[in-house]
């Protein structure tokens, strides 16, 4: 087992790279005795000498220098590491991991856009994926935070509610349900179009109305299903925040139907034995109270 310490090669490092043993104690802030006794100890570790010595001038043996090439790569990985552990804690300039729901992706790219402006130097990962993903990563602890509609009640998970998200039937504005309050059994006759297994939109449906998709048009995009519907292919079921534009522009209209809207929050989620880095912190706080 190799039983150097980082005090002896932080020292070692110094004194190759100075040539002397009274230049690196001034930069190491230690006296020259403890260069001294730091190197001898490596020396003694290793079984070898490290360093020759020429009037006042040191330079590293042949042993010296292998070991010098190692020094410079453990040190520098020591110090990217500090500066990036460094820049994580820094509340302004942290890096974030936030893994969000397909459907979010209407507001949670403007609030990421807003949140970076008011905090220049911060940096994020952003992961768009579908419930099931999520919770995944939920359970692997693989992420800062994670925005989706219906986090489960089976995981130690804080969860917090913000911004309702209302899920509607949608049709094609010449589709004759439209003038009509509709049933479940009215849309037997209909094409459905429906989000991919795994999608927290479907997932909320299928268990509030008790139907079972079984259609052979899964699409796993809303913006797909939206343009979908407008190609008259049949009913789809999204989120009203992904469809706004076209029902304000009449291209899209919405079908009155007994349980809908399905009115929930979207939740902003993460792992409770994780520690919140403060940027973290400030991208929870900032969602909840911005949108
Ligand atoms: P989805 O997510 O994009 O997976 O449908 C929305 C949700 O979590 O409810």
């Amino acid at each position: 087992m190799i039983n150097y310490t980082l005090k002896q090669l932080y020292s070692f490092e110094a004194v190759v790279r100075l040539k002397s043993f009274t230049k690196a104690s001034k930069e190491l802030f230690i006296t020259q005795p403890a260069v001294y006794m730091q190197i001898q100890q490596l020396t003694e570790n290793i079984g070898s000498d490290l360093l020759k010595t020429h009037g006042k001038t040191v330079t590293p043996t042949y042993i010296g220098k292998l070991l010098y090439k190692t020094c410079l790569e453990v040190i520098s990985l020591l110090e990217q590491s500090r500066v990036d552990i460094n820049q994580t804690l820094d509340p302004d300039a942290g890096h974030l991991q936030i893994a969000v729901a397909t459907t979010t992706n209407s507001f949670v790219s403007r609030a990421l856009a807003q949140f970076k402006s008011k905090y220049p130097k911060m940096t994020f990962h952003l992961e768009v994926t579908n419930r099931e993903l999520l919770l995944e990563k939920l359970s692997n602890n693989d992420t800062d935070l994670v925005i989706m509609g219906e986090p489960p009640n089976d995981m130690n998970l804080d969860i917090q509610p913000f911004m309702e998200n209302p899920l509607i039937v949608i049709a094609h504005p010449e589709n004759p349900l439209l003038h009509q309050n509709n049933t479940i059994e009215d849309l037997e006759n209909e094409t459905l179009i429906t989000r991919e297994q795994g999608s927290g939109t479907r997932h909320t449906i299928e268990r509030v109305t008790g139907m079972v998709f079984d259609s052979e048009i899964q699409i796993n995009s809303n913006e797909a299903i939206i343009e979908a519907v407008q190609a008259g292919l049949g009913i789809g079921f999204v989120s009203k925040h992904t469809v706004e534009l076209e029902l304000n522009y009449g291209i899209i209209k919405q079908l009155k139907m007994e349980k809908f809207p399905i009115t929930r929050h979207w939740h902003v989620v993460h792992n409770k034995k994780s520690k919140l880095s403060p940027i973290a912190q400030r991208f929870k706080k900032f969602i909840i109270e911005h949108c």
